[in-house]
């Protein structure tokens, strides 16, 4: 009895594991170019299509759980006004209300854009001053002067995380409300000045000398969706264009000005003139003397005859700002910038002076100044604020639970105590959740705030059981439980830790929960269990650590309907053939009965009519096509007899194989031991591999979608979560790649090949550390270097087939020398170059951020150190997030794929552009140094750049 009962807690810590995975939030997602385009304030959950720009605007309700929706004053609805500043979002509660941005990919750079247009909604006439944040470094200050012009703010920022917040700060002058919320994706080239401590801010992005006067570049001519502002100025400046292309620098151009704003640019209408303009820095409370970086774009827009010249020089407040004379280039885009913002000047007076042997005025195409913010607080550690978040959601916590959890100190969240390190982001040490009216369970994602000490959840409704998961939060000192609607009984993972003095936990006042000697009313299907847990506790310990001792357990999935077809004809089990050793240590004894069925040699003849259709080679022998007797095709993997190295993995395999039933692992419908044959037969897979798939070789030429690609990765990504999850010990496979993940007619991915699959024991001090298995360009450095095959080993291993997927190249490339595919990834992602990655036989269908996506979580799979690598549990829940946004692409949502001339008018937009003229101002420009889009070459520290 003892053994059964302790064989069916393991089963329910298995189900509790299970059912914690692949959880998955409906939030909103960027669009499939990767933007997120929010109409804060607009009503309902339909979204519209702008005019100008023909993107979608979102509501904002699924961005944020805070706020009223407000449509501005009647007076302010001029006819012409942009859909998005007909209605605001204000916040007249809390300190501080944001905007969560997710699905982003971490570490790529974005702009950020709101806006702001007052229009009196609240008749009260005051316009308010407020400030904005992202995440926790402040943007800048919003000091709306009239009610009836629209702000707009951008930034240009690298995102540490998967999610950004947009913060509205209340500073006690009215207030704060928000029109528009855009965020765009920026190749991590571009804007070399925003990185991960410096971030920009939108001062001016002009463009010289338009056609139309009044057209504002925007999206689709440019895909990052920048505002591009006309600026001509007749009294002082002469337009030239062309209708001929202007090409970037190169591919990887640091600013990928659009064609349509270098076709045109300006020259002083005085040709012996120069071309003046300038800006005045605007000190903000935060940051009195704001630091300046510009961004100047040339091309040269006629063809010259040989005799002509066009060089000029580019000066900064008089003094010489880029130290050379510079001559455009013919239609090829270029940029001079300051990569160290320029701080401290009263003026910035831009003047533009030809040379002495120049015969052509200067000219200029287009240019771009922002001031500089630092980005360098760090918020709460990402595992903590995603804990806490999922929390929050669970329960529907308000309070003022917005924002960053634990900074600033002054905000954090009511009933959190935090830890602050100089050197590390601030943990959350304490949560204090009592009378918070919380319903429903307790939240498996208590357990993932790693460094919590003390949990008080005491007197609100939790129902359901206590979570063992909890007891593994080592510096958890306090539990309290006190005073809800808990059921079931206290888990030994957490009766342990009240045993060895670790842990005080407090369950009083829990009607149902089973404690020592109290009886129970648990359900019918619990009793057993609840009985058993019922004798003294030590019993209970030492029987579940036998229990886990003795026993290889997977949870059981229903059956495929292939082995319902084949009826047992012989009760003999493999397990009574010699325990592998190699493959796996030793494989205790099943206790579960086999429902395989086992062949003759002479079934397996008739089966594959006398072996004549090979259908692969595996590691051990050849894979026959064959027919069973009532037509279902089977595969029969007969052991190569020239060897006996095979014999030990070919039966770990089989004793594998009857232990596993999961809908994405390949499943065995038999097995043949007759004398020294041996063979495994299994489901038939008619699609073959994935490798064959990849290359494109074999028997399947058509090339998989991008969905179809991420349905694989998905399905076996579950396969091996199950293997790591479902399975108890965890089984590690070992043999990951993409020869062993075979596809079924209907594309659906299973893994096979189980030979070198081994258990896998936290607590195992006989681990063999014999031989290191696996296949060259999958072999996971740490398992390589520890020769300790680990669950993360098969991350790594499978973080290589994500990225194959994605590239569509092998594990390892040969041209020019053998390279690994995860190297050759890594530097071309880096820089940012997702279209360089990805497979061309796609043909660019796919969604960009989709395919990101999976090529940083690839990436992530395969990071060095396996501590840093996500669990499959975790791959599992960002695939199905590609997916989501790869389908969504894919159901045709949004106009993404057309163009639609003009920029229409983007009404109410405040061009900030001044046409100043030049003044004597003598400052010393040292310190503003410039650098060129052509050269890399770092400039010296202590003066201009030399080119
Ligand atoms: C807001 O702008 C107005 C008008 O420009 C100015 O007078 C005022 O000082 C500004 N407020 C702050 C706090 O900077
Ligand atoms: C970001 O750029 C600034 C200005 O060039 C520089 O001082 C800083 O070190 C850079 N930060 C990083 C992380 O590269
Ligand atoms: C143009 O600027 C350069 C560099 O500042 C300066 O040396 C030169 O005198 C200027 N030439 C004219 C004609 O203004
Ligand atoms: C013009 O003069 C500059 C130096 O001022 C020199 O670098 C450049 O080569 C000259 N260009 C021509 C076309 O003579
Ligand atoms: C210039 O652009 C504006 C706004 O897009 C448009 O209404 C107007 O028709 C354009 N004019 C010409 C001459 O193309």
């Amino acid at each position: 009895m003892a053994p059964a009962a302790a064989r069916s807690l393991l089963l329910l810590l298995c189900l509790a594991v299970a059912a914690t995975a692949g959880v998955l939030q409906a939030r909103a997602q960027p669009d499939s170019i990767g933007f997120i385009s929010i109409d804060c304030g607009l009503p309902g959950t339909a979204s519209y299509v702008d005019d100008a720009t023909k993107l979608a605007y979102v509501p904002d309700a699924a961005f944020i759980d805070a706020g009223t929706n407000h449509n501005i004053s009647a007076e302010y609805m001029t006819p012409t006004l942009s859909k998005r500043y007909h209605n605001v979002r204000s916040f007249p509660d809390g300190v501080r209300n944001c905007y969560t941005l997710r699905s982003i990919v971490a570490g790529l750079k974005y702009l950020l854009r709101a806006t702001f247009k007052y229009g009196n909604y609240d008749n009260l006439a005051r316009p308010p001053i407020f400030d904005l944040y992202i995440g926790v470094n402040f943007w800048t200050m919003v000091n709306v002067t009239d009610a009836g012009s629209a702000i707009i703010l951008e930034a240009i920022v690298l995102v540490p995380d998967d999610f950004v917040q947009v913060c509205l700060v209340n500073t006690g002058s009215g207030t704060p409300f928000i029109s528009g919320l855009d965020l765009r994706p920026l190749k991590s080239t571009l804007y070399p000045q925003a990185n991960a401590t410096q971030g920009l801010v939108l001062y001016a992005r002009l463009n010289f000398g338009p056609t139309n006067s009044t057209a504002i570049i925007r999206y689709p001519e440019d895909p990052h969706d920048r505002v591009w502002i006309p600026w001509v100025n007749t009294a002082a400046w002469n337009s030239v264009s062309t209708t001929l292309r202007v090409e970037d620098i190169a591919d990887d151009d640091m600013f990928e000005v659009p064609t349509k704003v270098l076709q045109t640019a300006v020259t002083p209408r005085n040709a012996s003139g120069n071309i003046e303009f300038s800006w005045d820095p605007e000190p903000q409370p935060k940051d009195p003397t704001p630091g300046y970086v510009a961004n100047m774009h040339f091309s040269e827009l006629e063809l010259l005859p040989g005799n002509a010249a066009r060089q000029f020089y580019v000066n900064l407040n008089g003094k010489p700002w880029y130290p050379k004379p510079y001559k455009p280039m013919y239609l090829i885009s270029d940029t001079i910038y300051n990569s160290n913002p320029g701080r401290g000047f009263p003026h910035y007076n831009i003047s533009i002076n030809a040379t002495a042997n120049s015969t052509l005025p200067p000219m200029i195409n287009a240019v771009e100044v922002f001031s500089v913010i630092p980005t360098t607080k760090v918020g709460t550690d990402s595992q903590d604020v995603s804990a806490i978040t999922a929390i929050k959601a669970k329960y529907g916590v308000k309070k003022n639970w917005m924002g960053d959890p634990c900074v600033p100190k002054t905000l954090a969240w009511e009933g959190l105590t935090c830890s602050y390190a100089i050197s590390s982001p601030p943990r959350i040490t304490s949560l204090n959740l009592s009378f918070s009216g919380l319903n429903g369970d307790i939240s498996s994602s208590f357990a993932n705030l790693k460094a919590v000490q003390y949990i008080d959840l005491s007197h609100n409704n939790l129902a359901g059981s206590v979570p063992d998961s909890l007891s593994q939060l080592s510096s958890l000192t306090v539990l309290d439980l006190t005073g809800n609607k808990l059921s079931g009984s206290i888990p030994s993972g957490l009766l342990k830790r009240v045993q060895d003095g670790s842990l005080n936990l407090r369950y009083g006042d829990n009607p149902n929960l089973c404690t020592n000697g109290k009886s129970c009313q648990a359900t019918k299907t619990k009793s057993k269990l609840a009985i058993y847990i019922a004798v003294p506790v030590v019993l209970v310990v030492v029987i579940v650590s036998v229990a886990v001792l003795l026993l290889c357990f997977c949870r059981r999935k229903k059956q495929g309907p292939t082995s319902n077809s084949v009826k047992p004809q012989n009760e003999t089990t493999v397990s009574h053939a010699p325990a592998p050793s190699a493959g796996g240590g030793s494989y205790p004894q099943s206790s579960l009965q086999l429902e395989n069925r086992r062949f003759t040699y002479k079934e397996l003849e008739m089966i594959t009519d006398s072996f004549q259709r090979v259908l692969g080679r595996g590691g051990f022998g050849y894979v026959y096509d064959g027919f069973l007797e009532d037509g279902t095709q089977v595969a029969v993997k007969l052991r190569s007899d020239s060897s006996n190295q095979g014999v030990k993995e070919f039966l770990a395999e089989a004793q594998t194989l009857t232990k596993i039933h999961h809908k994405n692992l390949v499943s065995m419908i038999g097995y043949c031991k007759d004398g020294d044959y041996m063979a495994l037969v299994y489901e038939y897979m008619s699609e073959g591999s994935l490798q064959e798939h990849i290359s494109g070789n074999g028997r399947n030429t058509g090339f998989l979608s991008w969905r179809q690609r991420l349905r694989i990765a998905m399905e076996s990504a579950q396969g091996l979560e199950y293997l790591h999850k479902g399975c108890s010990p965890p089984l590690i496979h070992r043999d990951v790649k993409a020869a062993n993940i075979l596809l079924n007619a209907k594309l659906e991915a299973k893994i096979a090949d189980f030979g070198l699959t081994k258990a896998y024991r936290d607590d195992d001090t006989h681990m063999s550390t014999n031989t290191l298995v696996g296949t060259l360009g999958y072999v996971d450095p740490e398992y390589h270097a520890t020769m300790q095959p680990t669950t993360k080993s098969d991350v790594y291993s499978f973080g290589v087939v994500l990225l194959e997927l994605v590239t569509g190249r092998p594990a390892i490339l040969r041209d020019p020398e053998p390279t690994s595919l995860i190297q050759w990834a890594r530097q071309r992602l880096a820089r940012g170059n997702i279209e360089g990655v990805a497979d061309p036989r796609m043909r660019g269908d796919h969604d960009v951020n989709s395919v990101w996506k999976a090529a940083d979580v690839a990436l992530k799979c395969t990071a060095q150190a396996s501590a840093h690598r996500p669990t499959m549990t975790e791959v599992v829940a960002q695939l199905q997030e590609c997916l989501e946004l790869e389908e969504a692409r894919a159901s045709g949502g949004d106009a993404s794929g057309g163009y639609y001339a003009g920029g229409g008018p983007y009404s109410g937009y405040n061009a900030y552009a001044a046409d100043g003229q030049s003044t004597d101002v003598s400052q010393t420009s040292t310190g503003f140094e410039v650098e060129h889009n052509f050269e890399r070459v770092p400039t010296m520290p202590t003066g201009p750049a030399a080119r």
